[in-house]
């Protein structure tokens, strides 16, 4: 949600901030700019609607600069236009600024401080660089006073980066609940909402926490409290491989995602297994979950979907019954909790607004957490109890793939690693059958010609379309509308396939598409006959079924699994189902309307 780096060094500044925007385009790309001061202190501003592709058009990369600042924009406050892109200058033009997150109080802050300051776009970012120079102007203060001192009026969440015109020898930078991490080099340091968009000029990297003000030279940076006492922090090495970050022959990265699903499974299985090729995981965290008497999943959207996905493992394999919550939602109405909850945080990201918000409630009332990300030093995973990653390489595109389905490993690794240690005998073997998921899935990813066929003469032209199954087969249904909705526009709904005849099946036109899946022993034969009430009504249906309880008409058959891990396989055609609607239909598959990747705003 929003994407900022910001460069102090000399060179060709431009080129390293519009490589690390491209990088950060994920986090939303409705506008770009970047501000440079180049060697005679002159300051170049270029700002764009749109794609960081037009923005690169106007760039001058002739210059040779000191200091700059990008930012990739997810419109909150005001529409996707050219005025509302950062950086943001102050009327006098001599501070220039860019934001990740929401100032809650903008407009007290108009009214109180900036009455008469006349402001040029809708944002609620240009009134904080307006209260910088208002604090300068007004009251004589340093920059870095200035900043210190707006930064203790403005409520609300914010990774800032601000230049001084008059001063380009330094780069401020700020956090409060935003992800921001400064990057040390030779002779330049970098400030960036994430270490992919500097990853090329460096690995070593210094974490931000909340409330914190950092003031960076090319060759020194002072991180100071609240108080202005003066913090000490060792700097990490992101182990990224630059490499991932590519799509290589790919066309998008979403489809790449999907293809590397089998590689992720078997991934997770080393990780976790110890020598004796048992799944171990830390006793810290094991301890806290045995004592436990329920499991609380929290999450946002895909990663929701997952934890609904996994659900069945965690109460079947590890006996221990487990509720299944919407981030957003809970925060505010936390349900009556057992005596001994124990939460878990499902998100790639691990820095979701909303299950940050969450975890605040969760740790303000003392209960025990744990992350499962894909992103090693996330908020969500420094403010967790425990954390356990996701191993599933970047994920890029703005549709989630990989993650749930590393999501669903985990938790199965999980839940297996505690029927181990409460020496409950197991019905399956658990890495044996993460192993078959991956081959199961590479045997129907070979399939995308005959699913592109399918999609191409059932989904081009459609309004809506609907997905229905039971238990298993219902939660990736609902992962597999998000994610033809979210990318192809098509206003998809999931059902429970049984509760179509209590309402939803008015919706049923001629010629309304309905994908059933089924991998369910128990609910099969009634899925198939809400099939067939469907198609009475006129319905153009497809099935996905696995073998064993497939028949000759079914359009896709995976292979046989255990029941509880076979969500992992059936959910992988429907992602192909999306990704090629979108790709029919024409569609920046990797980078939706609307929406961003990393949504760090509640
Ligand atoms: C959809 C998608 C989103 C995310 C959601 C939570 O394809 O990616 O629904 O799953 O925004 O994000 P994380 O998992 O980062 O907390």
């Amino acid at each position: 949600m929003c994407g900022i780096v910001g460069f102090i060094g000399e060179g060709n500044v431009q080129e390293v901030l519009i490589g690390g925007l491209e990088k950060l385009e994920y986090r939303g790309y409705d506008s770009a700019g970047i501000f440079v001061v180049d060697k005679e202190a002159n300051g170049h501003l270029f700002k764009e609607e749109g794609r960081i592709a037009k923005l690169k058009s106007e760039v001058n990369f002739d210059l040779q600069s000191v200091v700059g600042i990008g930012h990739t924009r997810w419109a909150t406050h005001g529409p996707a236009a050219t005025y509302n892109a950062h950086p943001h200058r102050s009327a006098n033009q001599r501070f220039v600024l860019v934001h990740n997150g929401v100032i809650e109080n903008y407009k007290e802050i108009k009214e109180e401080y900036l009455q008469g300051v006349e402001l040029s776009s809708d944002t609620d970012t240009e009134v904080a660089v307006a209260l910088i120079e208002y604090f300068v102007e007004a009251e004589e203060l340093s920059t870095k006073e200035a900043f210190k001192k707006a930064l203790s009026v403005i409520k609300g969440s914010y990774a800032f980066g601000l230049v001084d015109q008059l001063d380009p020898n330094v780069l401020y930078a700020a956090k409060n609940k935003s992800p921001l991490l400064i990057g040390k080099g030779d002779g330049f340091n970098v400030i960036v909402s994430d270490a992919m968009a500097a990853i090329e000029h460096t690995n070593e990297y210094i974490e931000i926490k909340d409330n914190e003000m950092i003031t960076i030279t090319q060759d020194n940076v002072i991180i100071e409290d609240v108080e202005g006492n003066v913090i000490e922090r060792e700097s990490y090495i992101a182990e990224l491989d630059a490499n991932d970050l590519e799509k290589g022959a790919y066309p998008f990265y979403m489809i790449k995602e999907i293809d590397e699903q089998p590689a992720v499974l078997r991934r997770l299985v080393q990780e976790y297994q110890n020598d004796q090729h048992e799944f171990e995981i830390d006793t810290d965290l094991t301890d806290d979950l045995l004592n436990s008497d329920r499991v609380y999943v929290i999450a946002a959207g895909t990663s929701y979907n997952a934890g609904w996905a996994s659900k069945a493992i965690m109460e079947k394999v590890a006996k221990i019954p487990t509720e299944v919550h919407l981030a957003s939602e809970f925060a505010y109405d936390i349900p009556l909790l057992s005596e001994k909850p124990f939460f878990i945080f499902l998100t790639q990201s691990g820095e979701t607004a909303d299950s940050r918000q969450a975890l605040v409630k969760v740790n303000e009332l003392g209960h025990p957490s744990l992350t499962i990300t894909n992103v090693k030093g996330s908020t969500l995973s420094r403010e967790a109890s425990h954390t356990l990653l996701l191993h599933a390489g970047p994920e890029i595109a703005v549709a989630s793939t990989k993650a749930y389905t590393a999501q669903i490993t985990v938790m199965a690794i999980l839940a297996d690693a505690l029927r181990a240690l409460k020496s409950e005998e197991a019905s399956f073997d658990m890495a044996k059958e993460i192993g078959l998921a991956a081959s199961a899935m590479e045997s129907i990813l070979s399939e995308r010609d005959d699913i592109k066929t399918w999609v191409d003469s059932n989904l081009m032209e459609t309004r809506n379309a609907f997905y229905i199954g039971r238990t298993a087969d219902y939660y990736v249904a609902m992962e597999a509308a998000l994610k033809l909705k979210e990318i192809s526009y098509i206003q998809t709904e999931a059902f429970a396939s049984g509760e179509l005849k209590h309402g939803t099946i008015a919706l049923i036109e001629e010629g309304t598409p309905v994908i059933a899946l089924i991998s369910g022993e128990l609910t099969s034969a009634h899925t198939r006959g809400n099939i067939e009430e469907v198609k009475a009504r006129g319905a153009n249906t497809m099935v996905i079924s696995t073998h064993a309880l497939s028949r000759e008409d079914d359009q896709f058959i995976v292979s046989n699994l255990n029941e509880l891990l076979a969500p992992l396989v059936m959910v992988v055609v429907t992602q192909m189902i999306a990704y090629y609607t979108a790709l029919g239909r024409g569609l920046d598959v990797d980078k939706p309307r609307n929406l961003a990747k990393s949504v760090t705003v509640e």
